[in-house]
């Protein structure tokens, strides 16, 4: 076996810097949408249900994604709002496991998000009853057109139940690729005083 070069690569301070660097090497080397993770919810009686959604902010106060409060994910948040999320970036051989409380944005956060879309993005996710069943694929693409002919700007508002979750990371966990599958992980934990504490864990 060879001598590893470091033997700890991942750093002891800090998660949410470690986050930021890792994903700003990870928007270089990744094909596309960097910003893809993975969000798991749970029923309140535990069943666990999980997706893709995209990153769309991330700093000390937390990891912010949007979608349509109505769909299955928003009916298992508005009953239990505790989720896990999932960074897998194959190109780094790294992952990143989060977990926390959420919160919802602000309507005023909401809607300047919401306004950075493309005008086409916002008819779709304005036209979409997310997670309903759809009798045909014709009968989304007329209600895109409704919507594109009454809003012929694009300008369309944001729907209300449209609107972005910020997970509070109540604990971060890095999983680093090594040689001969000895790989490393730290997972760091908020401690009583608002600050992090971190343990290397098993692989
Ligand atoms: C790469 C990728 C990114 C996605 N991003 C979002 C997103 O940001 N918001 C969203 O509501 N759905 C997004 N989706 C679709 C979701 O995975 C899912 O199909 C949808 O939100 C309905 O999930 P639900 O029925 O569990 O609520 C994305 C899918 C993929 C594959």
């Amino acid at each position: 076996m060879k001598p590893e070069q470091n033997s700890e690569a991942i750093p002891h301070a800090d998660p949410i810097a470690i986050f930021e660097s890792w994903f700003a090497e990870a928007q270089k080397s990744e094909p596309n949408d960097p910003n893809a993770m993975a969000l798991a919810t749970a029923t309140p009686d535990g069943l666990p249900s999980v997706r893709m959604v995209l990153l769309k902010g991330h700093g000390p106060d937390g990891f912010v994604f949007y979608t349509n409060f109505h769909s299955r994910k928003g009916g298992e948040l508005a009953a239990n709002g505790h989720v896990a999320l999932l960074f897998h970036w194959k190109s780094l051989r790294r992952q990143i496991r989060i977990e926390g409380p959420i919160t919802e944005v602000s309507a005023e956060e909401a809607d300047a998000y919401f306004a950075s879309r493309h005008p086409e993005s916002r008819l779709g996710s304005a036209a979409s009853d997310q997670s309903r069943p759809l009798p045909d694929r014709q009968v989304y693409l007329d209600r895109v057109a409704a919507l594109r002919a009454e809003y012929p700007d694009g300008n369309v508002p944001r729907p209300a139940h449209w609107s972005g979750y910020r997970v509070t990371p109540a604990a971060i966990e890095f999983w680093q690729d090594r040689d001969y599958r000895l790989h490393e992980r730290r997972r760091f934990v908020v401690d009583g005083a608002g600050g992090w504490t971190s343990s290397l864990l098993y692989p």
